[in-house]
């Protein structure tokens, strides 16, 4: 095994780094996404500070991989578990950071599948759910972005169509194309060209700050072309970023948690909304335990600051109450293995997990790998547009294609079944 770290650009152009795992079957790669909209309890990034790249430069970890790090690669020849195991014992007092450790688990991790001659998918779903039916995840089209992705007034960040009514993963993503563009000319006819200007995960950044006004447009489009009765809604409020002083900015008004609450009962009363991400900020427990309490049985309420797809803080969710499904990101964790436990103790607890894009992404697929690897039956990668986006998107089109061609491999999509554990 051998280490080559590089610096690269992420889809925001901030610097990343990219880590190459040599081995005998190739050179696996690793990238470290980045958040915007990160919890308090995310693995904390390195960077250089200084001048470069006004001080998110990577060059530090760079230097650290190239030189002790593959040092000590490779003598290393233990198992995926151990090589994971020592990733976390070289980052005491995070001297790696957690962007370090998430490029050399993720190289590592498509290194110990491509030694079994596998896809990654199929390794991970040999270790991870060895008697299961493989699932093709639905996908969380999020096709209008406001909070930190956008530069509008819409106080909630991600508005997300979700084919449920699709036969397949492929019509799943042509049912959302479809409706994605059918939204742009509505946008365009309502509030102007401008308005289909996009944010950083893709969809559309609309001069609007109603909340309710993006659900009744995307039912509007998949209306117009005769989808509606295909697609759900799901938001992720992402509710951390407009708490400010006990309050909660809303369309202009300051909310308690309780009057926030009303909100969003009222909003999957007169929508179809199957999914609330983040509806409170990370600490307010109190918001977080009531909505479950009070319609987590039909909507799925998912844990993203919360959660910080760390398993003490899943633990901690479960004991109060506080929420049902676990969004994963794999950076949050700082390494595979560590956001496995997380969704492990998720599943164990009938949680529904969604493997997770970051708002800085970039060109590589892995989450598809890894949603199909895990079952995980959802995923979120933003608009189905911009190629870091489309990217994942079109990963699962081709898991779809394999897994139909090989005779022995029962597998189906996820559709109206996406909570199912
Ligand atoms: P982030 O956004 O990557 O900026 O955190 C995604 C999310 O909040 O789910
Ligand atoms: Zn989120």
């Amino acid at each position: 095994m051998d280490l080559h770290a590089r610096q690269i650009l992420d889809s925001r152009g901030n610097p990343t780094i990219e880590i190459e795992m040599k081995g005998k079957n190739g050179i696996s790669i690793g990238h470290a996404p980045a958040g915007a909209s990160t919890g308090a309890n995310e693995a904390i990034e390195k960077r250089d500070g200084g001048k470069s790249y006004f001080g998110k430069s990577v060059m530090e970890n760079v230097k650290l991989v190239n030189g002790e790090l593959n040092q000590k690669v490779k003598q290393f020849n233990g198992n995926w578990q151990e090589y994971e195991a020592w990733i976390i014992s070289e980052n005491k007092n995070n001297r790696l950071g957690g962007n370090t450790t998430t490029a050399l688990s993720i190289a590592g991790s498509k290194h110990y599948a491509s030694e079994k001659n596998q896809p990654f998918h199929q390794w991970m779903h040999e270790m991870y759910c060895p008697n299961e039916k493989y699932i093709l995840p639905v996908p969380f089209f999020n096709i209008i972005n406001g909070g930190k992705h956008a530069g509008n007034n819409l106080a909630i960040q991600e508005y997300m169509l979700v084919p449920t009514g699709a036969e397949s993963f492929s019509q799943a993503l042509e049912y959302g194309s479809e409706i994605y563009h059918t939204l742009k000319q509505i946008l365009a006819k309502k509030y102007g060209p401008t308005s289909t200007n996009v944010g950083d995960e893709g969809g559309f950044a609309l001069p609007e700050g109603d909340v309710f006004k993006p659900l009744e447009l995307i039912l509007m489009a998949a209306e117009q072309i005769g989808l509606k009765d295909k697609i759900s809604l799901a938001i992720d409020a992402a509710a951390t970023s407009f708490f400010a002083d006990g309050k909660y900015m809303v369309s202009n008004k300051q909310l308690s948690t309780m009057e926030l609450a009303e909100v969003y009962k009222k909003m999957t009363k007169d929508y179809p909304i199957i999914s609330l991400e983040d509806p409170f900020e990370e600490n307010d427990m109190v918001g977080f335990n009531h909505l479950t309490s009070q319609i987590g049985n039909k909507v799925q309420i998912v844990g993203d600051d919360i959660l910080c797809t760390n398993e003490h803080l899943v633990q901690k969710a479960l004991d109060a109450k506080a929420c049902n499904a676990l969004l994963l990101k794999v950076n949050q964790a700082g390494t595979v293995s560590q956001s496995l436990n997380a969704s492990k103790l998720a599943h164990k607890n009938n949680w529904s997990v969604m493997v997770s894009h970051r708002s800085g992404e970039t060109e590589d697929p892995f989450i598809s790998e890894l949603a199909v690897g895990i079952n995980s039956r959802q995923i979120k990668s933003g608009a189905p547009a911009r190629a870091e986006r489309t990217a994942k998107y079109n990963q699962l089109l081709r898991i779809e294609e394999r897994l139909a061609q090989s005779d022995n491999t029962p597998f189906e999509y996820a559709g109206r079944n996406f909570r199912k554990i």
